[in-house]
């Protein structure tokens, strides 16, 4: 059994990144240890019962000062929480979920798709050869939406706007070239919406190269029990995304491709 703990946590901070959609939360620190693409389950005080389920958010970066989220307002939970203050208490369950198996020594291409660079934030910061990883960034909105600025002081991050199906192409293209520069003896992981996913899914198959991806699903428990983020996997069985992810190694997603919708 893993060590999931609930615990409340005052906020520290809430920095706007383009005025009203984009945020990255600051709450004092927790002090686990986690691995990249965990997340956590949260639930601020003030919500009282409206909304009633707590919403979940892979863990950005976590150190000694601080557990750091990065969202976009997409409804009413996230409505809820751009509207935080320094002091205001949260309750956090966490850390949820598997993360990616990184091995340190071998290169990292990273694939992210908009809000899908969320858990990677951490990784880059505390990988110890950061010249080691390489992003393809795919983006709708402004590049100043995203925390980038850090992060791409360390590593080479291409980043390919995607507005239109010449852009869409674009990317592909660029998402094709670098997993065949990766495939021999790289790591590639993968988070993003699902048509995302599914894109480089499909190149990774066709290429019979290892990937690690991870999922979203709405959850309800975050810990395996209500059932509510079942997926298909390879076998008979279902996955949980909460408990058996959210990040699964493609081969044991089969099912991925014909199951987009899910
Ligand atoms: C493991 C995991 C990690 C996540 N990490 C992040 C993160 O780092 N940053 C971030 O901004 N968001 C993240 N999300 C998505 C986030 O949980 C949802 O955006 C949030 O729960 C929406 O809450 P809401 O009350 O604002 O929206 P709701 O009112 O509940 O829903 C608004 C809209 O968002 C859709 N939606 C709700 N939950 C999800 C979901 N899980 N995936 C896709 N669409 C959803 C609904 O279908 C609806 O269309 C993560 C989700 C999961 C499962
Ligand atoms: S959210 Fe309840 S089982 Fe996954």
């Amino acid at each position: 059994m893993k060590n999931i703990e609930c615990i409340d946590l005052r906020v520290l901070e809430l920095v706007p990144l383009d005025g009203k959609e984009f945020f990255i939360l600051r709450l004092c620190s927790p002090k686990w240890k986690y691995r990249p693409g965990q997340f956590v389950m949260i639930r601020p005080i003030s919500w009282g019962y409206d909304p009633f389920l707590p919403r979940p958010f892979s863990i950005s970066n976590l150190d000694e000062d601080k557990l750091e989220i990065f969202f976009q307002v997409v409804g009413r939970g996230t409505k809820k929480l751009a509207e935080l203050r320094p002091n205001d208490v949260v309750k956090v369950w966490g850390p949820l979920g598997n993360g990616f198996e990184i091995d340190e020594s071998l290169p990292i291409l990273i694939l992210a798709g908009g809000m899908g660079i969320a858990p990677f934030l951490g990784l880059i910061k505390n990988h110890p050869y950061p010249e080691n990883i390489e992003i393809v960034f795919g983006h709708r909105k402004n590049l100043s939406c995203y925390p980038l600025k850090n992060i791409s002081r360390k590593i080479l991050i291409w980043t390919i706007r995607d507005r239109s199906e010449r852009d869409l192409l674009r990317l592909k293209k660029a998402i094709q070239v670098k997993i065949e520069g990766y495939s021999a003896d790289g790591q590639i992981f993968a988070c993003g919406p699902l048509p995302f996913l599914d894109m480089v899914h499909t190149v990774c198959t066709s290429k019979k190269t290892q990937l690690q991806i991870s999922l979203e699903r709405p959850m309800a428990c975050g810990i395996g029990v209500c059932l509510g983020c079942s997926i298909p996997a390879t076998s008979n069985k279902n996955f949980q995304v909460c408990k058996h992810g959210p990040v699964f190694r493609c081969g044991d997603l089969t099912t991925f491709c014909e199951h987009r919708g899910f």
